[in-house]
């Protein structure tokens, strides 16, 4: 039985998604070996993730992203520093147990991997967390026909996942994250297999939802017109050992779409950006030719 919260803990479909701060304080993780030198994944992470905010994480491929999303979601425990979780602001009283600071908020993943259930349908799929959560089928098919209509795929209820596109998945495995109403949603490369059009379809999608959603949002990504485009704030991170290197605020207007990506400032932070990555992107290929 995966690990997901009791009915409880659900939030229920009209009270929309609550806020959380996710404060990261000088967090380290190294992955022992039996052979050889133990790999430092992150070394000294501190960042501050805002309530309701889009904040994306770039870096190097191996920088440890992967490695801090796991740390954040409760499936690694650091070597070092904490993490804290604060419930945001309009948080309301009835949902004392997440409002207490240092309480582990209600959280939802989106993984490049889409990870559905060939023999359930759609619906079923995207039903799934609420069913474990002991959620009644009326009440849990009309959310799932909810969140699978704010990805575009009303009509896709009954189709079994090898009917859909791999586009069409991936928005499946976003309804799935939606329909839980998380305070966090974590998203790891979550297009990265897909093709470059598919991609920019649901870059814009994306942007919409979290524009509405007001939920907290961490996107890991190594895109940078992906990190631009859809976050408040973007997080570069060095080459592995993973640090933060730089952090930017996205001050371009919302709502964001594909014209945005024609506006000055947004060539002005790509650049930005693409400077400081390359760097990176350097050390992270010298290192990984010294065999480190
Ligand atoms: N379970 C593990 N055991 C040992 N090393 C790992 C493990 N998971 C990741 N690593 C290593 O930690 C570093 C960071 O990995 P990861 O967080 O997946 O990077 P990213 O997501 O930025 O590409 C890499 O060098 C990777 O090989
Ligand atoms: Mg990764």
């Amino acid at each position: 039985m995966p690990p997901v919260g009791t009915a409880a803990a659900v939030p229920a479909a009209s009270t929309g998604a609550v806020a959380t701060t996710v404060a990261v304080e000088q967090v380290g993780l190294v992955f022992p070996s039996r052979s050889g030198e133990p790999t430092v994944a992150l070394a000294d992470v501190s960042c501050h993730f805002a309530p309701g905010a889009v904040t994306a994480i770039i870096g190097p491929s191996g920088c440890g992203k992967s490695t801090l999303l796991q740390i954040i979601r409760g499936f690694l425990a650091p070597t070092h520093g904490r993490l804290r979780f604060v419930a945001g602001p309009g948080d309301a009283p009835h949902k004392a147990p997440h409002s207490a600071p240092h309480s582990t908020p209600h959280m939802a993943t989106v993984w490049q991997a889409f990870n559905l259930f060939p023999w359930r349908t759609i619906l079923d799929n995207v039903a799934f967390g609420l069913e474990v959560a002991g959620v009644g089928r009326a009440e849990r098919e009309a959310r799932a026909r909810a969140a699978l209509a704010k990805v575009d795929l009303a009509g896709f209820e009954r189709k079994y996942p090898r009917q859909l596109s791999g586009g069409m998945r991936q928005r499946v495995g976003l309804a799935r994250a939606l329909v839980m109403e998380p305070e966090l949603l974590l998203l790891d490369e979550p297009f990265g297999a897909l093709d470059a059009q598919t991609r920019l379809v649901l870059q814009e999608q994306l942007a919409a939802l979290v524009e509405t959603s007001g939920t907290t949002a961490i996107l890991v990504t190594h895109s940078i017109e992906e990190a631009v485009l859809l976050a408040d704030t973007i997080l570069v991170m060095t080459a592995r050992p993973g640090r933060i290197a730089a952090e930017i605020a996205v001050d371009l207007p919302r709502p964001r779409s594909m014209a945005t990506t024609r506006d000055p400032r947004f060539a002005a932070l790509f650049d930005h950006i693409y400077g400081l990555l390359r760097q990176e992107v350097i050390r992270a290929m010298a290192t990984e030719g010294g065999g480190a």
